[in-house]
């Protein structure tokens, strides 16, 4: 079997996969066809580096085209998929979840469907290594109070948005895949990614953003909820160990041991970018920091219990919090231009929708 799909490879996390996946340090990959539907969160350019590289075949369609994920299945002989294609944001999904079922239950659906009818076609040693891995989120357990353990792999399932509602449900799917038909499923619960390449919608990329451009910085509620950061390099590699070594059936969480309240980080973002970017009025950009309403129903602490992966799979985390936001700062100060390329009216009307008409404009 020649190639793993990955779908939603132009997104945040995908496209880092992919630039890791077919990166010199990993001169034995096999080839890679990436399908994603180049929806406002998908970018092209996130996939620059490796253009003109013949492992990398880039398809533009969506997952819930059945005919077009068999045919990429079976064309390519693929060994494994991994799931990213999804609506991925809070703020979106309250104010419009359809996409949300969608994508992310319906979309999985098909996948799920596809990857079983081509599964029945592989011989014994072919089924012994195919992998379906399902990217879900630390979301699905719910919101942990202060002193609360951190979520495991046994937590129960309580969404409380549209977006986690509808990443569980497409869990339970692949969870059923698994048992009622054997197809060989491995679901990861990763907790909030950071890094290069994420869409400026997500906290961290938003705040440095706005920062440079003179903006607010909304920081929603008290700024006191909590989330436990993730630099999105150990999210790759850490899905590269599940998809080496994980076992069918089972589920693993993956976090950055990093827990941060919002208000914590977003100072620590203005302090990099004084060091860095300075104000031209040599103020710091915290004085952009405004308290904006909350999010409904937002969750106010994630936290992520990895000794299963750390125990079965040898993961654990490389890179520390501090450093990384560092290099975080670093990367989109030098690439402006990406984040312009964003810069189109849809990004804009988002903006407006979300924080300038209405509750958050106060
Ligand atoms: P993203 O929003 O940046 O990217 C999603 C990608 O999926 C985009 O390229 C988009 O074009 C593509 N896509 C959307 N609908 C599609 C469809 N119907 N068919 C094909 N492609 C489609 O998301 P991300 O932050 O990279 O997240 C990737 C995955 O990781 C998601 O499944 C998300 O739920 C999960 N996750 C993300 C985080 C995080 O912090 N970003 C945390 C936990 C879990
Ligand atoms: P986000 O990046 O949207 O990820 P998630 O909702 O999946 O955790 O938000 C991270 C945290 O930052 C979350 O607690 C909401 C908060 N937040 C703000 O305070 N202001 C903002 O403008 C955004 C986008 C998020």
């Amino acid at each position: 079997m020649d190639a793993i799909l990955v779908t939603g490879g132009a997104g945040f996390i995908g496209a880092n996969f992919v630039l890791d996946w077919l990166a010199p340090s990993n001169p034995d990959a096999c080839p890679l066809v990436n399908l994603d539907a180049l929806t406002y969160a998908g970018n092209l350019a996130s996939l620059d580096p490796v253009a003109g590289d013949e492992r990398h075949r880039f398809v533009h369609g969506d997952i819930n085209d059945r005919a077009l994920v068999s045919r990429l299945l079976r064309e390519h002989r693929v060994r494994a998929i991994v799931n990213f294609a999804a609506e991925s944001h809070v703020d979106r999904s309250i104010l419009g979840p359809d996409a949300f079922v969608q994508t992310n239950i319906v979309g999985t659906f098909n996948l799920i469907e596809a990857a079983r009818e081509w599964y029945t076609t592989l011989d014994a040693t072919e089924r012994a290594a195919f992998r379906f891995i399902q990217v879900s989120t630390d979301e699905v357990f719910g919101a942990l109070g202060p002193s609360d353990p951190p979520f495991s792999e046994t937590t129960p399932y309580s969404p409380r948005s549209p977006y986690s509602a509808s990443k569980a449900a497409a869990d339970h799917l692949v969870q059923a895949a698994f048992h009622t038909y054997g197809l060989p499923a491995i679901i990861t619960h990763c907790s909030n990614n950071y890094g290069p390449l994420q869409f400026p919608e997500k906290l961290v990329p938003l705040m440095i953003r706005n920062a440079r451009r003179g903006e607010r910085l909304p920081v929603y509620g008290d700024g006191r909820q909590v989330r436990d950061w993730l630099h999105v390099s150990d999210h790759a590699s850490a899905l590269r160990a599940v998809l080496a070594r994980g076992r069918p059936g089972e589920t693993y969480n993956i976090g950055g041991s990093a827990e941060r309240e919002n208000l914590s980080v977003v100072n620590m973002l203005c302090s990099l970018l004084d060091e860095r970017s300075p104000r031209a009025d040599g103020a710091s950009y915290a004085a952009q920091i405004a308290y904006v309403t909350d999010r409904p129903g937002h969750d106010r602490r994630y936290a992520i219990d990895q000794r299963k992966i750390a125990a079965e799979l040898g993961w654990t985390p490389a890179v520390a919090f501090e450093q990384g936001l560092r290099d975080t700062v670093d990367w989109y100060l030098e690439n402006d231009a990406w984040i312009t390329g964003i810069e189109t009216g849809a990004y804009r009307q988002w903006l407006d929708t979300n924080y300038r008409s209405g509750e958050r404009a106060r």
